[in-house]
């Protein structure tokens, strides 16, 4: 259920929202920017579950906008069409309405069209439907600005200009927090995108809106994204495995919070992993805490660089492979959060790989097994 009926906002119109707390997690000497973040719902209607994420139409950096005028001679008051069809300044249209940092098909057409040779390299590799990973590898890192600056010497009108851009996209965030502990708000826990690329300092565009460009004053527009597949049992007793590191975490801290409000017996086990205790152990006195009240069951920690060689969660997962399968078989739910790409993968093959150990079953059968839960939703996943 992701809006209450009397709630006017979606999607479509999402609730312009006060951010009240932003608070880093990770400590200083870490390589992260992790922070926790608290939004008021207080008179939108708007209701959330735990598993839910929260959607965000995030704005540009304003100095990325004005160094793109720049670059194109414009005083970003010239109208265009903005992304929702309405006439407006380019300035505004840059800073709310588009993508201004990856470079569109469109910008780089028109890119090829108007520099000729000085682009022979981004010509061979648009016009080659088979160089398509050739070409993500160049754009890797290079944004709009880099073009633009590259070739000084192009003119742009600003209403060309717009018309290669593409609509800017809210961004989801998993919901770190149940209501029935908080209230009209919500958490967020969020890695904060920065790193350097062609000698320029970047900055991912939602997370820095909630790191720096947010607060007083500043509407943030969210609305509740509603995520059935991702959603704690029904039943309060049966045991819950949650896997969650970095962000990941952030889903299982409103887990726990749900069910601490909840009570109802189900044992809950948590993996968190991060780079190193000392700077990234998130939430590490509320973790604790909720261990210590019996809330949290059992908590497995992975720190990745804190020695030589990577310790992750599913080496801790294999570490407690006996206890983790007899859960399962005692009819535990099994969560994953975070890194799709790597850690979700290898999560899944390491349960893979404690079924058929712990059980004595072939490779198919522990296939069959896992697949099983799957089927019964007992096996869910959310991952980025
Ligand atoms: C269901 C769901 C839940 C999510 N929950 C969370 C959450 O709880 N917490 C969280 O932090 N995120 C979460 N995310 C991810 C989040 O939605 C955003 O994708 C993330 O914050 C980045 O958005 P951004 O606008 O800051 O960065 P963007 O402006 O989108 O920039 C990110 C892009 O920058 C590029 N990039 C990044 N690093 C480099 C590099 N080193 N070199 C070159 N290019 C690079 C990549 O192309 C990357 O895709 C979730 C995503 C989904 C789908
Ligand atoms: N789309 C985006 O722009 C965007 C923005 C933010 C985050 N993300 C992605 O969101 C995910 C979460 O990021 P995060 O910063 O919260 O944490 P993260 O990068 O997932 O790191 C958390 C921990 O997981 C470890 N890890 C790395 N590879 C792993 C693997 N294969 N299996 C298990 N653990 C592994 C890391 O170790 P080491 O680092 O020591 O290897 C670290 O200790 C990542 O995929 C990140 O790239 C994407």
């Amino acid at each position: 259920m992701s809006t209450d009926p009397a709630s006017l906002y979606s999607r479509k119109n999402p609730f312009p929202a006060a951010h009240t707390v932003n608070r880093r997690l990770s400590g200083g000497a870490s390589e992260k920017e992790t922070c926790h973040h608290e939004i008021s719902l207080a008179g939108s209607g708007l209701i959330y579950e735990v598993g839910d994420s929260l959607g965000v139409f995030p704005t540009n950096d304003p100095a990325l906008v004005d160094e793109i005028l720049r670059a194109i001679k414009a005083s970003g008051d010239e109208l265009v069409l903005g992304s929702d069809g309405v006439q407006k300044p380019l300035r505004n249209a840059l800073w709310k309405d588009f993508v201004i940092t990856v470079p569109s098909k469109e910008f780089l057409a028109a890119l090829v069209l108007k520099a000729g040779d000085a682009v022979a390299d981004i010509a061979a590799l648009t016009s080659d439907p088979t160089r398509k990973k050739e070409l993500e590898s160049y754009l890797w890192g290079r944004e709009v600005i880099d073009l633009l600056l590259a070739h000084p010497s192009l003119a742009w009108t600003a209403e060309e200009f717009a018309k290669c851009m593409r609509k800017l996209q809210p961004r989801l965030y998993s919901i770190a927090s149940s209501q029935k502990a908080v209230g009209e708000a919500v958490h967020l826990t969020i890695a904060t995108v920065r790193y350097q690329s062609f000698g320029r300092q970047r900055k991912g565009v939602a997370s820095t809106f909630f790191a720096d460009r947010t607060g007083e004053g500043v509407p943030v527009p969210v609305f509740v994204h509603t995520a059935k597949h991702f959603r704690l049992p029904e039943d309060l007793a049966t045991p819950v495995i949650m896997v969650g590191p970095g962000t990941g975490v952030a889903p299982f801290r409103s887990f726990l919070q749900e069910r601490k409000a909840t009570g109802g017996g189900g044992k809950n086990w948590l993996f968190f992993g991060e780079q190193r205790r000392a700077s990234d152990f998130l939430y590490e006195e509320e973790l604790l805490a909720l261990q210590k009240a019996g809330v949290l069951t059992r908590l497995d920690v992975a720190f990745s660089r804190d020695q030589p060689e990577k310790i992750y969660v599913q080496h801790k997962m294999r570490e407690a492979s006996a206890e983790l399968y007899a859960w399962l078989e005692a009819g535990a739910h099994f969560f994953i959060c975070g890194d799709g790409e790597r850690m979700a993968k290898d999560v899944d093959a390491e349960l893979h790989a404690i079924v058929a150990r712990e059980s004595g079953c072939s490779a198919e059968d522990a296939a069959a097994y896992v697949e099983a839960l799957k089927k019964s939703k007992r096996y869910k996943k959310d991952v980025y």
